[in-house]
Parts: structure tokens; sequence; C-alpha cells
């Protein structure tokens, strides 16, 4: 997976769709929804776009919806590669990269996510302020093009506050129109805050393993991410994270965690999730 093979796959998707796209966002597990909210949408499998693999897992579609919403042109990635798919990190990360060539600046990644605290409830959003790569693995790991970004990139501030500050305020405008007669408390609630840590999967954790992530100090548990996160961090990209609280993590709560009750759980979210990406896009840019 080359620089030139970012390239050729950016100028694939700018031959299918020809204006400069301001803003992307991948979207997560059950949270697939909101591409069908792009006016004028372009559909691109996947399969069709050199050097990218087809996703497999259950609940992404894999293709790239570029359209247009609140006047911005937005790319959208309906189903994203994963590790514990068996993909190289390269695999993983290629689309972000192909954005990135595309001349991308700003990119809003979700995902479904276990919560490890006790305030974040399932339904619930959370922005991500920071992050975990527990994985096992840095996705930069190997030799370094300098084109896509430097050696050694800075990790300091991965999600960007001024994105950070516009999802706040979206989730605050959401919130006063929604449950205007509501106590403050509900108000506040709308949009949580905190650190997501990304695992490899595909199993779910063990309840000994959510005690150690919450000795840690994260609020929420993936599979995703954070390789996204990190190659958009090198290239230099404005990121912004929100995960979609489906569950409590294992051993937390009574019962086990099943992957149908995850999707299920971001299709209930997908009302208030599709408004607030669509109010953030707005202010972007
Ligand atoms: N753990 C890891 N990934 C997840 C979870 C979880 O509990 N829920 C949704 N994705």
């Amino acid at each position: 997976m080359t620089y030139e093979n970012a390239v050729e796959a950016a100028e694939f998707i700018r031959s299918k769709y020809d204006h400069p796209v301001e803003a992307a966002v991948v979207l997560g597990s059950g949270l697939g929804a909101f591409a069908d909210e792009l006016a004028k949408a372009v559909r691109i499998s996947y399969r069709d776009i050199p050097h990218f693999v087809k996703a497999t897992v259950a609940g992404h579609s894999g293709q790239l919806v570029l359209g247009e919403i609140e006047g911005k042109h937005i790319a959208v990635q309906q189903g994203r590669f994963h590790y514990y798919e068996g993909y190289s990190m390269e695999q993983v990360m290629f689309p972000i990269r192909a954005l990135g060539r595309m001349g991308v600046e700003n990119v809003i990644l979700t995902n479904a996510a276990g919560s490890l605290n006790t305030d974040i409830r399932p339904g619930e959003l959370m922005l991500i302020s920071d992050h975990m790569n527990c994985i096992g693995v840095n996705p930069l790991r190997g030799p370094n093009d300098d084109r896509f970004g430097p050696r050694f990139p800075d990790m300091t501030s991965v999600y960007d506050p001024d994105l950070q500050s516009i999802a706040h305020e979206a989730a605050e405008a959401i919130a006063q129109e929604r449950f205007e007669n509501g106590s403050d408390e509900e108000k506040r609630d709308l949009l949580k805050r905190g650190i997501y840590c990304a695992l490899s999967g595909p199993t779910y954790e063990t309840p000994a393993e959510v005690r150690l992530y919450r000795m840690f100090g994260a609020d929420a548990v993936g599979m995703s991410t954070v390789p996204d996160a990190i190659a958009a961090r090198h290239q230099g990209m404005r990121v912004l994270g929100i995960s979609c609280i489906t569950n409590m993590a294992a051993g937390m709560e009574e019962g086990g965690i099943d992957h149908n009750h995850v999707m299920a759980t971001g299709e209930q979210v997908a009302d208030i999730f599709k408004e607030l990406l669509r109010r953030i896009i707005s202010k972007i840019g």
C-alpha cells in the first residue's frame, strides 16, 4: 500500500465525484443510515475503488457515498475495515489515506462502543476527548513515507479542540429544542465526553479486562477508530470522534454482550445521531 496507491484511489473517487470534499464521515456499526441523508448522492462500492478491500462484518455495507448536506460536499464511509477481520493495518488505514490524498481536511469518526463508565449509558453518545491504543500494534509501524506525514507524529491533540467545541454546541442546540421542558441535566447529557480505548477484538472483553481498562482511565471500549484517527493525524487532517454507547462493557451489568443488540442500539439513536452530524457538518470549514 504505497503513497501512489492512495493517489490512484483518490483520483478514481474524484473521477466519479467532481467537487472538492470538505469533510469525511466514517460510520460505525448500526449507524449506516446517515449516508441516506445526502442529496445528489454518488455511491461507489469499495469493491470498485483501486486498492480498497471489501468489508465483511455484518452491519458494514462497504461503500463510499459522496453527496451534499447543509450545502457542503462530503464523503461518507458506510462501513470500515477492521484489524480483527485479518486485514493489515495498511489496508485498515487505506480509505483515510485515500481521502487525505483527495484533499479532505476534516474527518468525523464514529463507532459503536461499550461503556466502562456508569455515568455513560447505552443509547447515549460520547464525544471522544482522547484515546488509548490498546490494539497491540501501531498502524504506522513500518517504513514511513514522509509524503503522508512525519515519522514521529505528535498525538497531543488527536481530537481537534475546535471541532469538539462545534460538536458540544450542536448537541446543546439540539437539547434545547428537543427537551425544552426537561431538566438542566437532561439537556447537558445529550453528548457525554470520554476516553475511548481501542482493542483488537473480535472477542468482547472479559470482566477482568474491563476492570483493567477502567483502572487505566478509559470510559469506553471498541474495536475501531484509533487506526483511522492515527492515519488521519499523520496526514494533518482534523479529527472528531463520536461513540454511540451500545452496551455496558462485560461484567458491569447482568448478562452477556450480543452483536445484534449492539447493532439495534445503534439504530435506536440513529435519529439524534443524524441530526448531530448534520449540525456539526453545517459548521465545519
Ligand atoms: N466492547 C468492544 N467493542 C464494542 C463493545 C464492547 O463492549 N460494544 C460495541 N463495540
